[in-house]
């Protein structure tokens, strides 16, 4: 006898096959998964990525030691692992419901105003509550603290997106959270403050000190000494996530920290996109030809493209093209310091890790973008990048809000800043093509929602941007 349940999965996947017959590639518009399609194990690129010609850099120096007290066992071991799958807990994938498989879509009516042979697909990973694709790893994390005994996170966030969907993931497994902001994205973007409030966490702009830091409990020795040399501090990245580390080994309460990108299990919780782009490509029979995405730390475009990276390392896409986009007032790869072991915070609290660096005490310029702000990016990223299996391009502030105009003005939606810088490499490509009548296959990772990043746009359209 069958189960109510088998029955169920049994007739979604009818639904999937006649679904799949009737999609015609060349006028679909939008491909959804059916909830039961989606993926039950996350991709572990720690498995391929040696067939690169290098292995994932692992981790140095002192910094080590502090990992066990401000990470639970259950992540520390995701992160070290080099299963190829891991699975997804069945309550996590519960969680995921809420938001997720997101829909893949085509973008015509851009594809027709730029007069582009090309075919445009974009993931739309801003239809999650907080905005963003960072709760595929901010669910994941509070999941996994919590059923370790951990009551509380401790975070940093540069334009909000990350401290708001740890905020949304504690608020939906019943942990604290406590937010260090980016002081010049506080200011900037108030809105992203009263949506982590509304999820019950307690955010503060970093570095600050009482009284501008409300929650006397969340001041740290390290804000009081940026502020003593530089009072005027706009915060980076770096020096948020020194005062979240500090604050949660300072353990106020069973409290530990969290990181939204740059760690392999961050990035490896994120390839949920990639694997369900995966299966959505395969129902209308079509596969990319080069995919976009935007790179602060690494996370979206890696869960985006490492499960479409394991073809090529595998030789069975030789040809496909991955490009990384970054600010090009940030240019950690394009134009890094250097390329070798670095800290991953201002402070030099975290290990050493191996990456492009712009170097640990950098003070980036105050783009809107604040999260392509961060100084490194992802070990896993770094590899792919130096072997060449992806390659980087660097985008000025003023090109990023071009592309959001003609993307508001087609596809109807706005973008987040940092999303936007993906768009602009796409379009850039899209035209190349409509040059050489190439007829290429583009797909991006939309990685968030600009609804509250409009002063950036309102700067742009009134010629007022400080950074170009
Ligand atoms: C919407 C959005 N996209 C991209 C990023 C960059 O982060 P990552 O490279 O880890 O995806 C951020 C970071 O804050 C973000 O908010």
């Amino acid at each position: 006898m069958e189960s109510k349940e088998e029955k169920r999965i049994e007739k979604a996947k009818q639904v999937f096959e006649s679904a799949k017959e009737k999609f015609e590639p060349k006028s679909v518009i939008r491909v959804d998964l059916p909830e039961d399609e989606l993926p039950t194990s996350w991709y572990n690129i720690n498995a391929d990525l040696h067939k690169c010609g290098m292995k994932t850099p692992f981790p140095t120096g002192p910094g080590l030691a502090i990992l066990p007290k401000i990470f639970p066992p259950s992540l520390l071991a995701q992160e070290l692992s080099h299963d190829r799958w891991i699975k997804i807990p069945d309550e996590l994938l519960e969680y995921y419901k809420i938001w997720r498989p997101t829909p893949l879509h085509r973008a015509k009516r851009l594809e027709e105003f730029l007069k582009t042979p090309c075919r445009i697909y974009y993931k739309q990973e801003y239809v999650s509550p907080p905005g963003s694709h960072k709760p595929n790893t901010a669910i994941a994390q509070a999941y996994f603290n919590k059923k370790d005994g951990y009551e509380g996170l401790a975070t940093e966030t540069g334009a909000g997106q990350w401290g708001s969907a740890l905020s949304f993931s504690g608020a939906l497994t019943g942990l604290k959270v406590d937010v260090f902001m980016v002081r010049v994205s506080y200011y900037q973007k108030p809105g992203r403050r009263v949506l982590m409030e509304s999820w019950g966490a307690r955010c503060v702009p970093s570095p600050s000190v009482p009284p501008e830091r409300v929650y006397p409990d969340m001041a740290t020795e390290f804000a009081k000494k940026v502020l003593e040399k530089d009072p005027d501090s706009p915060g980076s990245l770096g020096i948020a996530i020194s005062e979240a580390i500090e604050h949660a080994l300072k353990k106020p309460y069973p409290i530990n920290y969290s990181l939204g990108s740059v760690l392999n299990h961050v990035l490896m919780h994120q390839t949920i996109i990639g694997l369900e782009a995966k299966k959505q490509f395969e129902l209308i029979d079509e596969y990319p030809d080069v995919l976009f995405g935007c790179t602060g730390g690494g996370s979206n475009y890696s869960g985006f493209t490492f499960p479409f990276t394991q073809d090529k390392l595998d030789g069975k896409k030789p040809d496909l093209r991955f490009v990384a986009a970054e600010a090009e007032s940030c240019p950690r790869y394009t134009k890094p310091k250097y390329i070798g072991y670095d800290y991953g915070d201002t402070a030099g609290m975290t290990p050493m890790i191996w990456m492009y660096t712009l170097g640990h005490d950098f003070v980036p310029p105050r783009i809107h973008a604040g999260g392509l702000r961060y100084h490194g990016n992802a070990p896993q990223l770094c590899t792919l990048v130096y072997k060449k299996v992806h390659e980087v391009v660097a985008i000025p502030q003023t090109e990023i809000f071009q592309a959001g105009q003609i993307l508001s003005q087609t596809e109807g939606f706005l973008s987040a800043p940092e999303t936007l810088h993906a768009w602009a490499a796409l379009i850039r490509e899209a035209r190349r093509c409509k040059e050489t009548g190439e007829k290429k296959v583009l797909a991006l990772n939309d990685s968030g929602h600009g609804w509250l990043d409009v002063r950036g746009y309102d700067e742009f359209l009134k010629k007022k941007l400080e950074v170009a």
